[in-house]
């Protein structure tokens, strides 16, 4: 196979997200620089490409035949589609979802309605502009309030949860203020928490679910910031998780069933939780979700089931240069040479 330029689209992480949140979807230079070992370790050449304000003109000229788009993007909601969008309108292929599916699961509430409109379990939920808004009838506690165009469990910690409407609107306040964004709040469903990923194109598979054992159990357990920020001792994965097989087929399903909904392309990491009977809720759909080596679910997810970090960026790859050749023209056959005689 002929080495490809691959370009590497990322946002550099320079906060330290322990102290200030603004950052915490960005990649650390150590993670672009394990994703580029692992890139090249399938035979390309990796171009870096920072996706700031100068990426428009740097990718022009960059000459890559393929993005691996990682980027989380800038400011606002459809700021994870700026990269692939680019990569549009530049007519190169790149990995992962496309604009429209990146944008309709970053706005949480969003993805919410076309999960429910195509018949997967998410929990009851309710948009918050103000904190003034009536709650819908026969709303039931506890919930948790999220900001609603976040990720890595940020603006969520153990006050999250809440129990009656003067709490819920408080933190639906402090979300609105602090993030200058609407607060979602959720029916809060208490029980195990699951995530798996599903990785390939044109046909993805689900690898089995990954429990993610909070180590210190209270009643009202959440994968907060923190924790995500400092696992070691507070958190335990368990993969494959031990569920009965109905319930990791079902998982496994509607993981799947997700997927399609958003049109999602190479890589996603669905979340769940499963309540008191049991029964499987999908949280959030993500479609970039962190590829840390030994750190992101995704990947430790990949590696309880044998698949190595290597092979998981292969996978993801995949797809791309899939898609790279069913748009690329084939070269130019040489003419047939006349038969002798
Ligand atoms: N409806 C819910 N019921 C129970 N826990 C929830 C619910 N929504 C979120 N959580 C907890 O908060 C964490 C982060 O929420 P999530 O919606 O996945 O946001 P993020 O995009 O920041 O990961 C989840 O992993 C889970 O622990
Ligand atoms: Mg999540």
């Amino acid at each position: 196979m002929t080495p490809l330029r691959v370009g590497l689209t990322y946002n550099l992480k320079r906060i330290d997200a322990r102290r200030d949140d603004a950052e915490a979807e960005y990649d650390s230079p150590k993670t672009v620089a394990a994703l580029a070992a692992a890139i090249a370790a399938h035979g390309h050449r990796v171009v870096r490409l920072e996706a700031n304000a100068r990426l428009p003109v740097r990718l022009a000229r960059a000459g890559v035949d393929l993005v691996f788009n990682l980027a989380e993007g800038g400011l606002g909601r459809s700021r994870e589609a700026h990269v692939p969008a680019l990569c549009e309108l530049l007519g190169i292929p790149y990995t992962g979802s496309d604009p429209a599916a990146l944008c309709v699961t970053l706005d949480k509430a969003l993805g919410k309605r076309v999960l429910r409109d195509g018949g997967v379990p998410t929990p009851d939920f309710l948009v918050c502009d103000t904190g003034r808004e009536p709650l819908p009838r026969g709303w039931r506690f506890p919930a948790i309030v999220k900001p609603n165009l976040e990720g890595t469990s940020k603006g969520i910690t153990g006050a999250s949860v809440v129990d009656d409407e003067a709490a819920l609107r408080r933190r639906c306040r402090a979300m609105i203020r602090r993030y200058r964004q609407s607060a979602l709040v959720e029916r809060y469903v208490t029980g195990r928490e699951f995530t798996l990923g599903v990785v390939g194109w044109p046909r993805p598979a689900a690898f089995p679910p990954m429990e993610v054992v909070f180590l210190r159990a209270g009643a009202r357990t959440v994968y907060d910031y923190s924790l995500k920020q400092d696992w070691v001792g507070k958190v335990e994965y368990v993969c494959p998780a031990r569920i009965p097989q109905r319930l990791d087929a079902e998982m496994r399903r509607l993981a799947l069933d997700s997927f399609r909904l958003f049109g999602c392309r190479d890589v996603a990491r669905v979340d769940f939780r499963v309540d008191e009977r049991g029964r499987p809720w999908v949280i959030e759909l993500n479609p970039l979700p962190g590829l840390t080596p030994d750190y992101s679910d995704i990947v430790l997810n990949a590696a309880a089931v044998g698949i190595g970090y290597e092979e998981l960026i292969g996978r993801i790859l995949a797809g791309g240069l899939r898609r790279r050749a069913l748009t690329t023209p084939a070269r130019p056959r040489r003419a047939a040479r006349a038969p002798a005689g």
